[in-house]
Parts: C-alpha cells; sequence; structure tokens
C-alpha cells in the first residue's frame, strides 16, 4: 500500500549518497524496517558501507553487479520484510533492476534508487534514464562547478590533469582524483 519508488539523480558530488543515507535514517526514526544496497564494483572507501564524499557512512549489503544480485535485492527485501530500500549507485546494476524495483514497489515497498545522470561523456546511465520516466517522485540535485562555481550537472573525467577521451570506458570507479563537477560551459569530450 505504502510502495513508492523515488529516484535520486545528478552528477557526482551533488550529494546523492548523503540525501540517500539522510532518507533511509529518517524512516528507520519513523520505525520502518529499512536497508541499504550498494554494487560489489564500488569499493572506494569501504567494502560493506555506503560512504559519501564527506565521509558520512551506512552499512549496506554489497551486492553484484549481475542478474543474480538483482535477484539477490528482491530475495532480502522480501526475506526480512524490509518496508523501505535504499540503492545506491543505482547505473551500475543491469537493466533488469528496473523491473525488478518497480514490482517492489507496486508490492508495497518504498524504493529509493540513487545515481548518476549521465556519465562522462554527457550520455545519459540507461538504468537511471528507465527508473526516472518511471518515478514518482526524483530528487534531481546539482554539484558546484569547479571551473565557475554555478550549478553543476555534468561530470568531468580527467586524465593526468587532462578531459578523458570519448573512448575511454563508462566505468572506471574512482573519486576527486579522477573526476570533477562541471557546469555545462565548462564540461569538455575531446
Ligand atoms: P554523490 O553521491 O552525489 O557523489 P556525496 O553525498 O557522496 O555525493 O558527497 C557530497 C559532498 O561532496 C558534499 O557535501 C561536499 O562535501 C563534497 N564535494 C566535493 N566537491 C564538491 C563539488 N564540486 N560540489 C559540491 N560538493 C562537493
Ligand atoms: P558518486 O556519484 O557517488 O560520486 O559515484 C559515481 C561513481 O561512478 C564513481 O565511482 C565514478 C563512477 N563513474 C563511472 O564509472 N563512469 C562515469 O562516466 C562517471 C561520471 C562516474
Ligand atoms: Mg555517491
Amino acid at each position: 500500500p505504502g510502495g513508492f519508488l523515488e529516484v535520486i539523480t545528478g552528477p557526482m558530488f551533488a550529494g546523492k549518497t548523503t540525501e540517500l543515507i539522510k532518507r533511509i535514517e529518517r524512516q528507520m526514526f519513523a520505525k520502518r524496517k529499512a536497508a541499504l544496497f550498494k554494487p560489489s564494483i564500488d569499493n572506494r572507501y569501504s567494502e560493506d558501507e555506503v560512504v559519501a564524499h564527506n565521509g558520512l557512512r551506512y552499512e549496506a549489503f554489497v551486492i553484484p553487479t549481475n542478474a543474480e544480485g538483482v535477484g539477490k535485492i528482491v530475495e532480502i527485501t522480501k526475506r526480512e520484510g524490509y518496508e523501505v530500500i535504499g540503492i545506491d549507485e543505482v547505473q551500475f546494476f543491469p537493466m533488469a533492476i528496473v523491473g525488478a524495483l518497480e514490482r517492489l514497489a507496486d508490492e508495497g515497498v518504498y524504493v529509493i534508487a540513487s545515481g548518476l545522470n549521465l556519465d562522462f561523456k554527457a550520455d545519459p546511465f540507461p538504468v537511471t534514464r528507465e527508473l526516472l520516466v518511471r518515478a514518482d517522485n526524483i530528487v534531481y540535485l546539482t554539484a558546484v562547478c569547479t571551473v565557475c562555481g554555478k550549478p553543476a550537472t555534468r561530470t568531468q573525467r580527467l586524465i593526468d590533469g587532462k578531459p578523458a577521451p570519448r573512448d575511454s570506458p563508462v566505468i572506471l570507479v574512482g573519486g576527486s582524483e579522477s573526476y570533477e563537477a562541471r557546469c555545462r560551459e565548462h564540461h569538455f569530450v575531446p
């Protein structure tokens, strides 16, 4: 009955993970049974916690980014009777997660999915895009452009301080050593 699909999106450093943890924590204060999930490929700061760029952290189930992983999220949610689930870095999961999360919401779960809007080329992440058009609510966050200080909607990948070329791989786990938040004007793809 209380099912709801909420999507938190924006570029890197926009505060998506911070907002996800905050929303999960609020639900726990409201005595709802809640849990966080994160993909296993994101081991930047911790193996078993969701960690934001500002150090905020929260315990999470670590899930492989394949079809079995998607099944695992559904299985754990149902087995433990979670009323609220948060998924961080949702863009790294296969497309099957879209239907899986929508079904959970249909069945009464409050689903909060957090993920990148665009990759370093400013191409949409397909999973995020598909979740956004199905969402009951969208939280669109911006970061601060590291060049001009205006709101940033994009993520610049830097390799040895230079903009990464279009043919570099889409997935490259990293933080401020490889990425900067940028506005449209200061985002470059050679
Ligand atoms: P996301 O998950 O969207 O990458 P986080 O919640 O992990 O974001 O981190 C947000 C934090 O990143 C901010 O609170 C701030 O401390 C830090 N930060 C670093 N660089 C920037 C930037 N360019 N714009 C905004 N916040 C930044
Ligand atoms: P964040 O949104 O919490 O900052 O984390 C985004 C993660 O996604 C980070 O590990 C870097 C990675 N990433 C890619 O793999 N490809 C990309 O094109 C971009 C922009 C980020
Ligand atoms: Mg994050």
